[in-house]
């Protein structure tokens, strides 16, 4: 299969090197003069930019976390005045708040070309007709995949998320050869097709998924499903959204756009380095993005560097799929969810009591979501229709917060289980393998 990008994806060690060694210069001094907390960090570690000679010294450079987007929020971080900015896009934060990030032209650009080596290593070329099923709007996936389709020069089929019976028709009617969605979905169409006895009727080759976690029986079930190949695909909104890292032919394990980020993996609880094959906390600086540069981001997600080379000729290192993460962050229905958002919610109906339960399950392909909460004792005694109120109230602030709809059951006093230790407020049900 020919590589879309061979002079970037194919660079000798010591061509990438001096090409990350020049990037990770110019990123941390454009962060020092135009990003205060960036500065105030180098400042309190007594660093200058001129300290940082290349990627050998990135041990040296101050972290950067979630809570530095919200704290920031909305343009705080951005090292680009809004005039040069041309898009922004959005995503959880762990309350109320979301996080916004920010892109210059030259950023999506190279946003684009990332994500086009990505269906490109899928197997993508200009003749290919791309249904793009991520939602389109302030969540990456959408915009982000539909550029770089674009780039690619394929013909792009934005339906965007939702309306299955015209994402069944798209696929059908104009004959769509590559489908990029979340797992969820593609296993979701999977088995209305197979339902509807329509398999026959689509000409899907591959399918390019992520945003949530899935494993290898996934993979499988949606491969035969289809008839398709099913390849991952990695990122992130803080670092850039989709493109950030991508499975290839070979399917074993995510090369990383090495020419725009630089990957370690730490000790999730020593923030050490880890050796290549060990698991622990992926952590990622940006090396070629001029609004929201971001060093050393601490991701969360938990996966290991995959030694040794692919056979498929790219050069680049490989991370190996996610397979976990260090929080508490839920991924229901691709939306990100951290139960601190929903126990805001909570804590500001005084109807209910801040003892709760979130259970996550997976019906008919279908994440759901169930928030069990305790009425306060005094509304206890309240009739139906006042539950039926503080329900649907408390049903709406969480669409309005998570963009998702939830089950509220509201229960009675103490009747949630106690815990003498960290109380156990999510229990999730889905096998994700
Ligand atoms: O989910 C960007 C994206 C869109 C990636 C489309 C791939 C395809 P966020 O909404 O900011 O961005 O969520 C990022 O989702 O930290 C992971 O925990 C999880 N995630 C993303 N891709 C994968 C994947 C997008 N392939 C968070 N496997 C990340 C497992 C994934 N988890």
């Amino acid at each position: 299969m020919p590589i879309y990008s061979k002079k970037y994806e194919c660079l000798s060690a010591n061509a990438l090197k001096k090409l990350q060694d020049e990037r990770l210069i110019k990123t941390v001094k454009n962060m020092y003069d135009n990003v205060p907390l960036f500065k105030q960090r180098m400042d309190e570690l007594k660093l200058t930019p001129s300290d940082i000679k290349g990627t050998q010294d990135i041990t040296k450079l101050p972290f950067s976390y979630k809570s530095d987007l919200r704290d920031n929020y909305p343009f705080g971080l951005f090292a680009k005045p809004l005039s040069d900015v041309v898009r922004v896009h959005a995503s959880s934060g762990t309350t109320g708040k979301q996080i916004v990030v920010g892109y210059t032209k030259n950023d999506l650009k190279m946003w684009s070309k990332c994500v086009a080596r990505a269906l490109s290593a899928a197997g993508a070329t200009k003749e290919d007709i791309i249904q793009i099923s991520y939602g389109y709007g302030l969540f990456t996936g959408g915009l982000g995949v539909h550029d770089g389709a674009t780039f690619l020069g394929a013909t792009v089929v934005p339906t965007s998320t939702g309306n299955s019976k015209r994402q069944m028709d798209s696929l059908m009617d104009f004959g769509s050869t590559m489908l990029c969605s979340t797992p969820s979905y593609a296993m979701y169409l999977s088995e209305e097709i197979s339902k509807n006895n329509n398999k026959d009727k689509i000409k899907l080759k591959s399918v390019v998924l992520g945003a949530e976690p899935w494993g290898e029986n996934m993979r499988r079930q949606i491969e035969e499903g289809l008839s398709v190949k099913a390849f991952d695909i990695y990122g992130l909104s803080e670092i850039m959204g989709p493109g950030v890292c991508f499975e290839c032919e070979c399917q074993n394990g995510l090369h990383i756009n090495e020419d725009n980020f630089l990957v370690e993996i730490l000790d999730p609880k020593t923030s050490k380095p880890l050796k290549d094959g060990e698991v622990g906390e992926l952590v990622i600086s940006t090396l070629n993005k001029e609004a929201f540069p971001l060093i050393r981001y601490k991701t969360h997600d938990l996966c290991k560097i995959m030694p040794g080379k692919c056979s498929c000729g790219r050069a680049t290192r490989r991370i190996s799929r996610i397979s976990g993460r260090t929080d508490d962050m839920l991924i229901i229905r691709g939306v990100n969810v951290f139960p601190s958002q929903i126990e805001e919610v909570l804590l500001s109906d005084n109807h209910v009591t801040p003892n709760y339960q979130i259970v996550v399950d997976r019906v008919n392909n279908s994440d759901t979501l169930e928030i069990k909460v305790e009425m306060n004792e005094e509304f206890f005694f309240d009739d139906v229709k006042s539950i039926e109120i503080v329900t649907s109230s408390i049903k709406e602030k969480i669409r309005s917060v998570l963009g998702l709809q939830a089950k509220i059951t509201l229960v009675g006093p103490k009747s949630i289980e106690r815990y003498e230790g960290k109380a156990r407020r999510v229990i999730d049900n889905r096998v994700i393998n």
